[in-house]
């Protein structure tokens, strides 16, 4: 039973209610201090503030309501005109933000069945999802929540997808393919092209998640990193979706969904008409959205130019080399070959669940890979100050004796 917490008859003022605030922080995850592998992505205190205030300046405005903020759809527009830019699209590309890469992937893979339905007569009920086993779950929910299929193709030995056990995997009722760019378990791109080709010589939409990747790997590209093509550049993508609130650097709450064009991005809408209010319509899942997210992300792109990004992009990328090189001498290596700011770590040599509890009494909240044991770690600057002590730390795990028949650490987002 959940314990009696009624509304309390009378009002706290704000200052008790400040302190409350911070005091209920006292034991979250130490993040400023970089002990957070996941969940942040921090790119200095100069940013947040600028998220921070262009958020406030928009805090009460709906981003339902674009006919009664102009301002907010002035933002949106030039935030997926900046996105499009980054990712080589063309004339005709479309899109639009939306809350975050869950509900990227949910809307891509209801443009995609719709469009089936539409041009295959594909019933959805039979339609399937072909995608690689490291893809992120969110299209399974998709998959759950729409009435969708999905069959998930194992990876080859370096952790990237599969295109030619993809290609195998097609049958008539296939309505979408998926390439991660890059996939989150093991920080891996896959191979976008080879994917795109498969899904496009047989008429079907083709998905990159560069959920991830979608703010970092261009800017990577331009410092002469030798990232392959992963967006529109490749011919076959039709859709892709980036989220703003990771390597953005946005408030959270912000991501972006693009299309190959405006025919496969009329898809993504919802129109509804049978209730006395009249014509109701949107194009993302949610219906009311925080202004503030949206005006934040634009402020932040503005603010940081490309200048900022490779500046970010730079030291986020030496902080995952540096981590690489440290952790090297005591025999834990990369699995496959991160190209950007993922690190999964592991070796058959090492008791990684061990490992784990050893990291974790120390004070840092550790990530598991499971498919093959692995530590996992998404980089931001909260890492780039602690490495040294991390790798100590990672050195003093793994002189511990494993403690005898304890559980394996198993993380839980
Ligand atoms: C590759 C990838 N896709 C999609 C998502 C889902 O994004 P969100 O948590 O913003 O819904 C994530 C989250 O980490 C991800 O790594």
């Amino acid at each position: 039973m959940t314990t009696p917490h009624p509304l309390p008859i009378q009002g706290t003022p704000w200052p008790e209610l400040e302190r409350e605030l911070a005091d209920a922080a006292k034991n979250d995850v130490a993040w400023r201090r970089g002990r957070a592998p996941m969940f942040i992505h921090y790119a200095g205190d100069d940013v947040l503030d600028v998220a921070k205030q262009a958020y406030e300046m928009y805090f009460s405005e709906n981003g339902l309501g674009l006919r009664a903020f102009g301002s907010l759809q002035k933002f949106e527009s030039e935030v997926v005109a900046m996105g499009l830019d980054l990712l080589h699209g063309g004339d005709g590309t479309r899109g639009a933000m939306t809350t975050g890469g869950t509900e990227s992937i949910m809307l891509a893979v209801k443009a995609a069945r719709d469009h089936a339905r539409e041009q295959r007569g594909i019933d959805p009920g039979s339609a399937r999802i072909v995608l690689p086993y490291s893809a992120h779950p969110a299209f399974d929910k998709a998959a759950h929540f729409l009435g969708l299929t999905t069959v998930r193709i194992p990876l080859r030995a370096d952790f990237t997808a599969d295109p030619v056990a993809m290609a195998a995997a097609i049958t008539p009722d296939t309505v979408l393919m998926v390439g991660s760019a890059p996939a989150y378990p093991h920080g891996v791109m896959d191979p976008i092209g080879e994917i795109a080709g498969a899904a496009s010589a047989h008429g079907i939409w083709m998905h990159v998640d560069a959920c991830v990747g979608g703010y970092i790997a261009p800017f990577a590209q331009k410092l002469g990193l030798p990232v392959a093509p992963f967006d529109f550049a490749v011919p076959g993508v039709t859709s892709i979706s980036a989220d703003l609130h990771k390597y953005g650097y946005a408030a959270k709450g912000a991501s972006t969904l693009f299309f190959r064009d405006a025919e496969h991005f009329r898809h993504m809408g919802y129109a509804f008409d049978r209730w006395p209010r009249g014509q109701y319509y949107t194009h993302t899942l949610v219906g009311t959205r925080a202004g503030g997210a949206i005006a934040a992300a634009w402020a932040v792109m503005r603010y940081l130019g490309e200048a900022g990004y490779l500046r970010i992009t730079e030291r986020i990328l030496a902080t995952r080399r540096a981590l690489e090189a440290g952790l090297a001498p005591l025999g834990l290596h990369a699995l496959g070959r991160p190209e950007l700011s993922i690190l999964a770590y592991g070796s058959p040599a090492h008791d990684i669940a061990a490992l784990s509890r050893g990291l974790m009494t120390r004070g840092w909240l550790v990530g598991n890979v499971t498919a093959p044991p692995g530590i996992h770690m998404m980089l931001n600057l909260t890492h780039e100050p602690v490495v040294g002590e991390y790798v100590r730390d990672v050195a003093a795990a793994l002189a511990d004796a494993p403690a005898a028949g304890a559980e394996p650490v198993i993380a839980r987002y």
